[in-house]
């Protein structure tokens, strides 16, 4: 495993971490046993940074890592979110109160008395331009509940806004294959200013494992089938908003570019890590075989840039012209 700091914490965190939006729910069935094993396996494997938050599995996700912590004498660092138990999720519910809250609830879930990071959850662009909320995550610090902030944004402006608070040490975003734009504007501007930076679906939802097919079905309560338009939340989290057919023609185009004997899921991930404004990624995982396979990404050897060259060549072609000026 190989790790990098995260923005001015002074955090070295795994270059590839843990996702655990999957073992709360909304990827059908969770089964809980599989899920702690999935966990327990990455601390066995050097991991030392899981990303939750309050509204996976309704508290599940984090009530699981608070299993994890009072089962494992090892250091390692959670990220949560809050935000999104906002019901609607408005601008105005961003108060210091519902944030405290939120806050009081994570802290039971995971059975710590501080949050190591709290990330604002996906919040409406607006609240970027309230810096009294920048101010309750300041209170929030201050009064010991929380250690760091940061944030988990759709759209790359919304990060851009992010990092001009100084209590911002990380941005969560969508940065993979399939969503190139952070890397032209927001990931320099991140390095620059000493923000960490989570590469969340680093594998496009699992398409970007090569193991989706044209007829690969998921069940009904899972996000791949009911949000492929946006149905539920914002079409971006699921597929990385790309169309599914598109996507796997895409799959296919890089398949080729896979060096033996990577697999994928590996060889997509270092191309997250080939850029160093990038802390790490967070690829979603609910069984340890994936946590294991995940890891090996870290030790793969760079990609060439004829390679980046020609992954860019495929961005370019199909996927760009449908994500790249919506997110
Ligand atoms: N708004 C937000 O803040 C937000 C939104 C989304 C995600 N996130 C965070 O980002 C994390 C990662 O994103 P994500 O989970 O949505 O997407 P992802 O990491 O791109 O994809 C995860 C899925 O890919 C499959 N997978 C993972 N490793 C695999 C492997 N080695 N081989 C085959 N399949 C594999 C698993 O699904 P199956 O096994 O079911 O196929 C897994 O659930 C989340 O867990 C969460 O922590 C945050």
């Amino acid at each position: 495993m190989n790790y990098r700091t995260l923005g001015r914490t002074g955090w070295n965190i795994s270059t590839v971490s843990f996702g655990a939006w999957a073992i709360g729910g909304s990827w059908g069935a969770v089964d809980e046993a599989e899920a702690m094993a999935a966990l327990n396996r990455a601390l066995d494997v050097g991991i030392n940074f899981f990303d939750t938050a309050d509204v996976y599995g309704d508290g599940r996700s984090e009530r699981l890592i608070g299993e994890l912590r009072r089962s494992r004498k090892e250091p390692f660092y959670v990220a949560t979110k809050a935000g999104l138990r906002l019901d609607p999720q408005t601008v105005d519910g961003f108060t210091r109160e519902n944030l405290s809250a939120f806050v009081d609830r994570s802290l039971q879930n995971l059975g710590v008395d501080a949050i190591d990071l709290l990330q604002l959850h996906s919040p409406p662009t607006d609240v970027y331009y309230r810096p009294e909320v920048f101010g309750a995550l300041e209170d929030l610090v201050r009064a010991g509940k929380v250690r760091f902030c940061g944030v988990s944004v759709n759209r790359v402006e919304e990060g851009l806004k992010a990092i001009e608070y100084p209590i911002i040490q990380s941005v969560q975003i969508v940065y993979n294959i399939f969503r190139q734009r952070p890397a032209e504007l927001f990931l320099p501007e991140a390095k620059r200013r000493g923000v960490g930076v989570l590469a969340r679906l680093p594998l496009s939802s699992g398409m970007l494992t090569g193991k989706l097919h044209k007829d690969t079905r998921f069940a009904d309560n899972d996000h791949r089938t009911y949000n492929r338009k946006g149905e539920a939340f914002d079409r971006g989290e699921t597929f990385s908003g790309v169309d599914y057919d598109v996507a796997l023609e895409a799959v296919q185009q890089l398949a080729p570019l896979v060096p033996a004997p990577a697999t994928m899921a590996q060889w997509a991930l270092r191309w997250i890590l080939m850029n160093e404004a990038i802390t790490c990624v967070i690829p979603g995982g609910r069984r340890p075989a994936q946590i294991e396979e995940n890891v090996g990404a870290a030790e793969l050897a760079p990609l060439a840039p004829e390679v980046m060259a020609a992954v860019r060549e495929i961005y370019d072609v199909r996927i760009k012209p449908l994500v790249h000026a919506r997110w």
